[in-house]
């Protein structure tokens, strides 16, 4: 298992097993991606600093203001190119440093699905569900076969392992040992934040293999907890997972636009991540459904990386990368949201909108969290997380 730049991934029995050779391809990716992530870009963002924001300054009496403006000086910049095709192939090299012992293991990984104990969780499937095409069009963030693939047949569900995997060398670690920062930073801050808040039942949208949907189960051990998603064979590796890890879960194949629920059912609304893959318009019909499912007094909260405006023009520009590199074409306009605009159209006032900067569980080094020249964004190596949502009246 991963050890290098951060801790080891928890074992369950739906992870394949690698062989040593695959484990060390792993481990030199995710050091790989370490050193672009620290050294190079540090270096990049202090060369950006001190020379060529001063130069730019010069030239036209203001700091580069906007992501269009710091891309105008580092696009042909040698480093940033460098960076940017290291980047680029470590994301490929990530993929299939994660697939390749997994094509290995389909088979046993299927057949220990089959084996897991049940517990009281559930799933259900809908065969007739269609992929959204926002999803369906492209192989999302480079991942092969994006979310829906079933490369070993109808029943195969070992791409729910690519993605477990894949997540984990992706972030270095850095979303804990079972890649669940993102849902226990929310549950840890909402139980913070709101200590009489007691959610009876929660809705995670988008939990494709429940990273984030099973901290909730700790943090409300009262709670009913239920988790959809448009991808079958994400749902069937999150149900087996979570029956690996004893925990108990309702998971359910839906389009998170049009929900099965009776109005009122949930008091809480959460998702991680997800929105910033869908289209403008499946935004607004998401909001409008939770919304719709959430009693008076509920919340809905959307856990993210952080929107252009809160962030340095830099820093911006480094996270907008994606956008034009790694498969994510919904991502810039994610990051133009407006929160309170949207809770206005969605039904839920913009006077009930808020934004949370809310701080990381993981255990990061606090040279990560204060250095500044960590390649924040997406790995969780900002050390906090961007919730905006809205507040049911
Ligand atoms: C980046 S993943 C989310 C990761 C997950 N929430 C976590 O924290 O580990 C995005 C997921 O959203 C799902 N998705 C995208 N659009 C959806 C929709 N309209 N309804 C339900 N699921 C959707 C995808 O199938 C995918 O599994």
């Amino acid at each position: 298992m991963l050890t290098g730049p951060t801790n080891a991934q928890a074992d369950h029995a739906m992870l394949p097993r690698a062989t040593l050779e695959e484990e060390a391809r792993q481990e030199f990716v995710a050091s790989l991606k370490f050193h672009v992530a620290t050294e190079l870009a540090g270096t990049m963002k202090d060369v950006y600093l001190s020379r060529l924001a001063p130069e730019y300054e010069r030239q036209h009496g203001h700091a580069p203001r906007d992501v269009r403006e710091v891309a105008a000086v580092m696009k042909d910049q040698p480093a940033y190119r460098y960076w940017s095709a290291l980047q680029r192939a470590s994301q490929e090299m990530m993929w299939h440093a994660a697939q390749v012992p997994v094509e290995r293991e389909a088979e046993r990984i299927n057949a220990n699905a089959r084996a897991v104990p049940e517990t009281r969780g559930t799933l259900r499937l809908d065969a007739a569900l269609e992929m959204p095409r926002y999803l369906a069009a492209v192989d999302i963030h480079c991942m092969p076969g994006n979310y829906h693939a079933r490369a070993g047949g109808e029943s195969d569900l070992s791409q729910g392992a690519v993605y477990d995997r894949g997540v984990y060398i992706y972030a270095m670690g850095r979303l804990g040992r079972r890649n669940e920062d993102l849902g226990a930073s929310l549950a840890r801050h909402l139980r913070g934040a709101h200590p009489d808040f007691r959610p009876r039942r929660i809705l995670d949208l988008g939990c494709t293999v429940g990273h984030s949907t099973l901290p909730y189960c700790e943090a409300f051990p009262d709670a009913e907890i239920h988790a959809v998603d448009v991808a079958a064979p994400m749902l069937e590796y999150a149900h087996a997972r979570a029956r690996a890890l004893g925990k108990v879960v309702h998971f359910s194949q839906q389009n998170a636009e049009s929900l099965d629920f009776p109005d009122g059912h949930f008091d809480l609304v959460v998702s991680h991540i997800l929105v910033h893959e869908t289209s403008h318009k499946a935004i607004r019909n998401i909001m409008r459904e939770a919304h719709r499912v959430l009693r008076p007094g509920g919340l809905v909260a959307h856990a993210e990386t952080t929107l252009y405006r809160h962030m340095k023009p830099y820093d911006a520009f480094m996270l907008d990368w994606d956008a034009r590199n790694n498969n994510e074409p919904y991502w810039t306009a994610f990051h133009h949201l407006e929160p309170e605009g949207l809770a206005e159209e969605t039904g839920f006032g913009r006077e009930n909108a808020f934004e949370w900067s809310v701080p990381s569980s993981a255990a990061l080094p606090d040279a990560d969290r204060t250095s500044g020249r960590f390649q924040a964004g997406d790995f969780g190596g900002s050390g906090y997380w961007y919730v905006f949502g809205a507040f049911r009246r």
